[in-house]
């Protein structure tokens, strides 16, 4: 049997046979594959713990089907190709499935499938040039259950299990509100019927469900997954129905009349069937699937799904692609593992094993240090990832990071890639645990720095601001569009001055050499003009800009503002005292506390003095004075939200005379929205706003009496 302990020697070995994949092996490769496919069908199943993605399985299991091709007389009986995958606990009763529950081929481009297409005319002779008729549903990721239905009353649940045998759950099936306990099947001549579906928890009640198990001290659940067959196999009926679980139909197994004769021919095609469930009341894919006439059609589905996948409630990790006509169907038959007019489309993985090879760490502009994991290359999701941040020491500890750790690395949508866990079995005695540095990384001086924790604080910071990579991040930020916003002048040519020794200090950003940086490589004429263009108007920026530049810890864009508005030159600051700055509402004694330290550095005095003789603007003027909201006006502290067409006042109009009134604009309708205004014919952003519930929603002339008042 398998213990935890094999786990790097094995892992090793399947990412040898991952990294070459095309080999020709020997025939006495297909036992050992077929035992390292086994170990990770344990990994999976019975520990809970894989330590390779499924993308990796499935190559390892597609490597082992072709050796067997080639080696037919190697093919073991008890080989993973032979039999479907098994999560069969002993703490349920086992039932038989009616008919089994077979796994699905995979396919990961369009490419692959033409292939399916190409193969399904080969089974069921249709020629080229006629098209094959296809439906399309995503793939659920949760758990596969099978529910029996007899004399119209749900008399089992099951999930899947071995896919000959489930483990009965029939008390959980009940407590599912989208199961309907009683369904009309003899109204349409069926006696007994078997339908295949997932159960599945949705992503927001998913989050929901952690919060409270954080609250209460409990384990976390890696993902909706988990949550889901793991509720499946509760005990107690009363805390599955808590985990809100919904069950998608997406199959009519078997189904026969009172004569026990299979009716299931009935049906002509895969849509009907499924139509027929809808009708009954099931939770059926429909409105999220498609009828294709043809295999372009199905990439062109998948492909838009896969843009759009995280956008759906539910997780799901692909489409299936099913032939619709149960006579081609018939014809095509199964393989003992899955049906060959079946197959999954499988979106780009999000989730990889890599390994941490090292950390670099990286200082901020206000001395903050940042570590990032250099990561073996992986490919996740259609790019290549090898370096993601680790933010700060809490996290390195939080996961407990060994440099040399097998690691799990997510990457899903818009969220930036990130480690998930370090993968304890996989080590073998050689990882050396991370040691968050004491003193700067990055000193350039000769004495090292030690960094610094202020309390409430996540990251250690390096106190000395003048060292080299914290000078150069601050002229980064200083030109960047949040800060003096000079178009044109990124990071990588502040980086490249930096190097050329042109700008060492923000000054120097005001007294560049246009004529030398036109003989550089890739500046001509024109873009330097334009350079010097929007440097100049950057010594204009209204005050708040330049104060925002500087890089003084905790001070952001709007305390900026607050203090800008109380000055008349950015000097001013230098005799302010602590109450000064606190009798401003929303300016906190820490913030406080940093510019006056700012101000008390001879070295800080001097750079303002230079930035003004360099024709930088130091000076507050009335009309750039910003306006400050009132704190008692009308909307202080709401968002909201225009749609539709107004009548009185114009739409920009309105945005601005909210935004007078302390209100925030905001683009679309979410929980976060406090007020929508309806103008003539508004549409959908109306119908989202009610549904929420939570929205206040009112007329153009509802707003304008609030705003008058
Ligand atoms: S059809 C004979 N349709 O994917 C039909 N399966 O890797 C075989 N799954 O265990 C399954 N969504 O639980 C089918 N729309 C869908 C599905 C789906 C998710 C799961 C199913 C199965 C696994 C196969």
């Amino acid at each position: 049997m398998f213990k935890k302990s094999d786990t790097s020697s094995l892992l090793a070995k399947t990412k040898t046979y991952l990294s070459d994949a095309q080999t020709n092996y020997a025939a006495d490769s297909v036992s050992e594959l077929a035992d390292l496919i086994r170990f990770h069908e344990w990994c999976y199943y019975v520990n809970n713990q894989p330590v390779i993605s499924d993308y990796e399985y499935d190559q390892l299991y597609k490597i082992l089907e072709r050796l067997e091709q080639e080696y037919p007389d190697q093919i073991n009986p008890d080989s993973p190709t032979q039999r479907v995958g098994s999560d069969l606990s002993p703490d349920f009763e086992t039932v038989e499935h009616l008919v089994p529950m077979l796994s699905l081929a995979n396919s990961y481009n369009a490419e692959d499938l033409n292939d399916f297409d190409e193969q399904i005319r080969k089974l069921a002779l249709i020629p080229e040039g006629e098209d094959i008729e296809y439906v399309v549903e995503p793939k659920f990721d949760g758990g596969s259950v099978a529910l029996v239905y007899e004399g119209d009353k749900l008399v089992r649940g099951a999930t899947r299990g071995n896919g000959i045998q489930g483990e009965e759950m029939t008390p959980n099936a009940r407590v599912m509100r989208s199961i309907p306990l009683t369904a009309p099947f003899s109204a349409r001549g069926i006696h007994k019927a078997e339908l295949r579906g997932e159960v599945l928890i949705r992503k927001d009640n998913f989050d929901r469900i952690n919060k409270d198990r954080a609250k209460n001290g409990l384990a976390l659940f890696a993902n909706p997954r988990n949550a889901a067959t793991g509720g499946l196999r509760m005990k107690d009926p009363k805390e599955a129905s808590q985990r809100g679980m919904d069950a998608f139909i997406y199959q009519l197994g078997y189904a026969s009349n009172t004569e026990g004769a299979a009716v299931l021919n009935k049906f002509e095609t895969h849509f009907s069937a499924i139509e027929l469930l809808d009708d009954l009341g099931f939770k059926v894919p429909m409105d999220v699937s498609k009828l294709c006439s043809n295999i372009s059609e199905v990439a062109k589905f998948c492909e838009e799904w896969e843009a759009k996948r995280e956008s759906y409630p539910y997780e799901i990790d692909g489409m299936v692609i099913k032939v619709n006509s149960k006579s081609i169907q018939d014809k095509c038959g199964f393989t003992a593992h899955h049906p060959r007019w079946a197959i999954a489309y499988k979106f780009k993985a999000k989730q990889g094993t890599t390994i941490l090879r090292d950390i670099e760490y990286q200082v901020g502009k206000v001395g903050s240090v940042t570590p990032v994991a250099k990561l073996e290359p992986v490919f996740l999701a259609g790019v290549t990832i090898s370096s993601v941040s680790l933010h700060n020491e809490d996290f390195i500890l939080s996961k407990d990071l060994h440099l040399g750790d097998t690691v799990l690395v997510e990457r899903a949508g818009d969220v930036i890639p990130y480690i998930v866990k370090a993968i304890e079995d996989a080590r073998d005695g050689s990882e050396v645990k991370v040691e968050f540095p004491k003193v700067c990384p990055v000193n350039d001086t000769d004495q090292p720095v030690d960094l610094i924790k202020e309390a409430g604080e996540a990251a250690w910071r390096c106190p000395n601001c003048v060292c080299g990579e914290q000078t150069l991040q601050r002229i980064i930020f200083h030109v960047s569009k949040t800060a003096m916003d000079i178009d044109g002048f990124g990071k990588t040519i502040v980086e490249k001055f930096y190097d050329l020794g042109w700008i060492q200090t923000i000054q120097d950003v005001y007294d560049l050499d246009y004529e030398k940086i036109k003989t550089l490589e890739g500046f001509g004429d024109k873009s330097v003009n334009k350079l010097q263009l929007a440097i100049d108007k950057a010594k204009q920026n209204p005050i708040h800009r330049l104060l925002h530049s500087l890089s003084i810890h905790h001070l952001g864009k709007k305390v900026s503002k607050l203090i800008a508005a109380e000055i008349s030159h950015v000097l001013d600051l230098k005799d302010w005292k602590l109450e000064d700055f606190i009798n401003i509402k929303d300016v906190g004694p820490i913030v406080a506390e940093n510019i006056i330290t700012f101000f008390a550095v001879e070295k800080n005095i001097a750079l303002l003095e230079q930035l003004e003789a360099l024709g930088v603007n130091l000076k507050q003027t009335e009309e750039d004075r910003p306006k400050i909201v009132d704190a008692n006006a009308p909307l202080v502290g709401k968002t909201i939200l225009f749609t539709g067409k107004l009548l009185v006042v114009g739409r920009k109009q309105a945005q601005e005379m909210a935004t007078a009134a302390g209100a925030k604009n905001i683009s679309a309708v979410s929980s976060n929205l406090d007020i929508l205004v309806v103008g003539e014919k508004a549409g959908s952003k109306l119908k989202k706003a009610t549904a929420l519930g939570t929205v206040d929603i009112w007329t153009e002339e509802e707003f304008l009496n609030k705003i008058n008042n």
